[in-house]
């Protein structure tokens, strides 16, 4: 075990900058997640900590050991490195048996037999595997062959495991299955694993720690907890969560009863702690964008504290979705729109107009320029 420290990582493919000055220290035994969306410089990054892409610039380190460092000419082959990586287009050899599929990294390795007989069958047992030794990958269903792939990188007993994927070709319901057998898996083996994806669900439920990144660019590292009640900046609260954090533009006003955030259609008063955070960062009269997610807005029914035309507006109702244990209703103010994830028991309307209540204590408000969260 072991962990994995990136010092101010470049990639550079040509005029492509695949990975962007990206420092991240991943803890010994972590399971961290690497999230963001397509072509975002996720693979590249688990490539060069693999040892299968240089980095341009920057240091990375396995354990104490530096594996690359291209100004001081260092660079460790992947075979040195110590470390197993599960692809999400898992080759399996279609000829072998699922015994033999497993002990192939250690035939490779010219461990001796019996210890090869041992490692195999003590993978299979912790992988379910057991009855399903001696037969071809072709008499598997996705998600047994998924594990054998799994058990071919954890019987080599690595310090580090990168996984690309890995259950992105698994059907939704085996997907959420192997989810949490690999969550078990990683803190019963107690290898560092770094787990790229894109599915902020399975970052989300997954990960010790999450780093959030977006066009080569490292936005956040975080717990599950922080990325998503504390999100570093408008990219991030966006990209996770689902439905989608509501943005709005607005401007930030003060009058003898407080501090407002004003969208032109309506406004909501801010609470006094938040109105002293903008005041001493000299945000009154400057334009911001305010940000709520959907569950942090309530059908008046369902309200606790509501204050008409402080945290309570009228909207008009243009669709409601039925997900059974949650409506998410799209409002409309005027010309604004945002969305509400509400109790599966309110009894909202299309084309109704109805009250509505934002838990004020859960508004985030970033900088319109730099898209920075203020709070
Ligand atoms: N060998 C290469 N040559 C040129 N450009 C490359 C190469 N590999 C990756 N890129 C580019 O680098 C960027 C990052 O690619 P990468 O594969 O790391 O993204 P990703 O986050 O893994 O995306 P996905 O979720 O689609 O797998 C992309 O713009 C991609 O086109
Ligand atoms: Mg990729």
């Amino acid at each position: 075990m072991a962990e994995v420290k990136l010092i101010n990582v470049w990639k550079k493919f040509g005029e492509v900058t695949a990975v962007q000055d990206m420092s991240l220290h991943v803890k010994d035994g972590e399971f961290m997640i690497l999230l963001g969306p397509s072509g975002c410089g996720k693979t590249t990054t688990l490539r060069m900590i693999a040892g299968l892409e240089e980095p341009t610039k920057g240091q990375i380190y396995v354990g104490d050991k530096l594996v690359a460092d291209p100004e001081k000419g260092v660079f460790v082959p992947p075979k040195d490195r110590d470390i197993a990586m599960v692809f999400q287009s898992y080759a399996l050899y279609p000829h072998m048996t699922v015994y033999d599929n497993i002990a192939f990294p250690l035939k490779l390795r010219k461990v001796p037999k019996q210890e090869i007989d041992r490692r195999v069958r003590e993978v299979a047992e912790m992988l379910g595997l057991t009855e399903l030794l001696k037969r071809k990958p072709r008499e598997l269903s996705g998600g047994q062959r998924q594990r054998v792939a799994l058990g071919r990188a954890i019987v080599r007993q690595p310090q580090v495991f990168l996984m690309d994927e890995p259950l992105s070709n698994l059907d939704a319901k085996l997907r959420v299955r192997m989810r949490a057998e690999l969550k078990k898996l990683q803190k019963q083996l107690g290898v560092t694993t770094i787990y790229v994806t894109h599915d902020q669900v399975e970052a989300m439920t997954m990960g010790d720690r999450i780093a959030v990144i977006n066009a080569g660019i490292l936005q956040q590292v975080g717990t599950p907890d922080e990325v998503y009640n504390k999100p570093a900046n408008v990219f991030v609260g966006g990209f996770i969560g689902s439905p989608a954090m509501n943005f709005l533009d607005a401007s930030v006003v003060e009058d003898e009863r407080g501090v407002w955030v004003d969208f032109g259609e309506f406004k909501l008063k801010l609470l006094e702690d938040q109105a002293e955070v903008l005041r001493e960062l000299g945000y009154i009269g400057k334009e911001v964008i305010f940000g709520i997610r959907p569950e942090d807005l309530y059908d008046a029914m369902f309200a606790q504290v509501k204050i008409p035309g402080e945290n309570m507006i009228r909207a008009m109702v243009d669709i409601v979705e039925n997900l059974g244990s949650e409506r998410i209703v799209h409002l409309r103010v005027g010309n604004l729109t945002f969305v509400g994830a509400f109790h599966a028991e309110s009894m909202v309307k299309e084309g109704q107009e109805i009250d509505v209540v934002f838990d004020m204590k859960k508004v985030h408000i970033f900088d319109k320029k730099t898209e920075k969260a203020i709070f």
